[in-house]
């Protein structure tokens, strides 16, 4: 089931809204990353950027074939090969991933989905222990430029909150601003489940 509100404007307009290195790198993700899944790839904005720096494998999903389409097309153009772009409905049945198997999961403009926490404890099952959760969301301000209906759409504290739900310890050093429209919030896996 596709998330609500998680269609995307044309590409031009929504990656004049990242700096996905840099997004990245405030995020902590910038070494040492092996493996890292991203829950709904879209324009494969960050899928790239991601690329550059695991050392293994950036499992890109999406529901959309069209967006794995252009994921894959646009690795084909940069010589890039350690992304797997899969057409996969991870609401639904999961991301398909061993448990303990990656390094980062990314959840990036995703969280508004009707049941979050159960993206989350997906991303705690396929983590390695310390393997690293991050979240970003656009910001809970009626005047940014897209996002899903404020209605639906998380604050940071919420979000912080779903995570605690889904048994990610949190840090409140590990809060974000990513200007101009965006948070960011990471959480690192427990070597022993606290629920
Ligand atoms: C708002 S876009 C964000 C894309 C990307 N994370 C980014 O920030 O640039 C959300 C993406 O999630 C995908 N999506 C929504 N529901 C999904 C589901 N159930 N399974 C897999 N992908 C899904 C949509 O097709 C869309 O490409």
């Amino acid at each position: 089931m596709k998330v609500r509100d998680s269609g995307m404007p044309e590409e031009e307009m929504w990656i004049s809204f990242f700096d996905p290195p840099k997004v990245l790198a405030t995020l902590g993700l910038i070494n040492g990353i092996e493996n890292l899944v991203e829950f709904g790839c879209g324009y494969g904005t960050f899928t790239l950027a991601a690329a550059g720096i695991a050392s293994g494998t950036v499992h890109a999903l999406d529901i959309e074939p069209e967006m794995v389409q252009v994921v894959e097309q646009k690795c084909r153009v940069a010589g890039i090969v350690n992304v797997q772009a899969t057409v996969s409905d991870f609401v639904a049945e999961g991301t398909g991933l061993d448990a303990n198997s990656m390094d980062a999961a990314v959840l990036f403009n995703i969280l508004h989905h009707e049941q979050p926490v159960v993206l989350m404890k997906e991303a705690l099952r396929v983590l390695k222990p310390s393997g690293t959760l991050a979240v970003i969301h656009w910001n809970y301000d009626p005047t940014t430029p897209r996002g899903p209906a404020m209605i639906i759409r998380p604050r940071p504290e919420q979000c912080i909150a779903w995570g605690k739900e889904a048994g990610f310890p949190f840090n409140e050093q590990n809060r974000y601003d990513l200007p101009p429209y965006h948070y960011g919030i990471t959480f690192k896996k427990p070597f022993t489940q606290i629920n």
